[in-house]
């Protein structure tokens, strides 16, 4: 068997140059994605940032203006869509069968995608299940919340085992049980069965720990991408250590400002946020630190959020002549 789209071998997504124009108005500008087997992938931006249009493109429903190169699951998805589709499961905002019952959705999407009856029942009842959908799993959509439709939707994406997951704003109009139990569920399942998920977002706090790789794309344009920490570390390039005392000591700002290498001292919450000069001035800092007489709890560097990355990237461009932000 020679299908590179089954065995696995190279990346999930690699598109180069990838650009996408409506009218006069440019949504995609020369887009570059190099995405992992098994990777949980997100793609951050702001509204209009152009996310679902990449979406839209990669998964084949929209063309794209140019693009040099655009593999999907090791398929040139220009010549070869039909061998990616099988493979591919995508939540969309829309068309869930308003008459059907939640679990006739999902079991009539698994036999589209070539499931057996049997098999496509018991998965539907195994993802009601999960998305806590089980006690209304006989009763027709149309009748669902906005937040129960959101969660079909999801499932039905997921119902035929896909290799690769797009989920366009998953947890938008989801509790927070609910989205924290599909980043749980992505978790695992990119994991344990290697499937890759494309996820757009700009829920920042729930993606932080679950992707392995983000981009970050605002006007059409990658701004940075990369292993999350990697990003959150080249776009806020500062070095911070918490300092935090035991509750009740008397230590203050003042007794950190004069140790070496510090820059500034943000006070919050009982501990000492501490910003150093450089990187390399952590471990005299450290040393001194713990040579106080002071009680403390903890001493740990803490890395820039991915949100800190994120506000630091976007919207922060200097103005083009005619308005628009480069
Ligand atoms: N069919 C279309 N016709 C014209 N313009 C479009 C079309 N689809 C998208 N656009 C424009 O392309 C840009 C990117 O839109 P897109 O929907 O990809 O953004 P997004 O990042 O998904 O935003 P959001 O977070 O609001 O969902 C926007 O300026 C949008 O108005
Ligand atoms: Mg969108």
């Amino acid at each position: 068997m020679t299908d590179k789209g089954l065995e696995g071998d190279g990346p999930a997504i690699d598109v180069r140059g990838l650009s996408k124009s409506f009218g006069p108005l440019t949504a995609l500008d020369s887009v570059d994605l190099t995405i992992p087997r098994g990777a949980v992938f997100g793609l951050l931006g702001p509204n209009g940032a152009g996310k679902t249009t990449t979406v839209r493109i990669l998964n084949g429903v929209l063309d794209p203006t140019s693009v040099t190169k655009i593999d999907v699951l090791g398929h040139d998805l220009r010549r070869e869509a039909e061998a990616v589709r099988p493979q591919v499961g995508v939540q969309t905002d829309t068309n869930l069968y308003e008459r059907l019952s939640a679990r006739e959705n999902l079991s009539a999407f698994g036999r589209l995608y070539g499931m057996d009856t049997p098999s496509s029942r018991s998965r539907a009842d195994e993802l009601l299940e999960m998305f806590g959908l089980t006690d209304r799993g006989a009763e027709r959509v149309e009748r669902f919340s906005k937040g129960m439709k959101q969660k079909l939707l999801i499932a039905r994406a997921l119902v035929a085992h896909p290799r690769l997951v797009y989920l366009d704003e998953p947890t938008a109009g989801l509790d927070p049980e609910a989205s924290h139990e599909l980043m749980t569920y992505i978790t695992r399942v990119s994991r344990e069965a290697h499937t890759t998920f494309f996820i757009t977002s700009h829920r920042l706090d729930e993606m932080e720990g679950v992707c392995t790789a983000v981009a970050v794309l605002d006007d059409g344009r990658i701004r940075a991408s990369g292993p999350p920490e990697q990003v959150a570390r080249e776009a806020v390039p500062r070095v911070r250590v918490r300092v935090t005392p035991r509750v009740g000591s008397d230590m203050t700002a003042g007794d950190l400002t004069t140790l070496p290498g510090v820059k500034e001292i943000l006070s919050l919450d009982g501990a000492f946020a501490v910003d150093l000069v450089r990187e390399d001035a952590v471990p005299s800092f450290l040393r001194a630190v713990v040579a106080l007489p002071f009680d403390l709890l903890g001493v740990a560097e803490e890395p820039p959020t991915l949100q800190e990355a994120y506000l630091a990237l976007v919207g922060n461009h200097p103005a083009r002549a005619d308005g628009q932000v480069v």
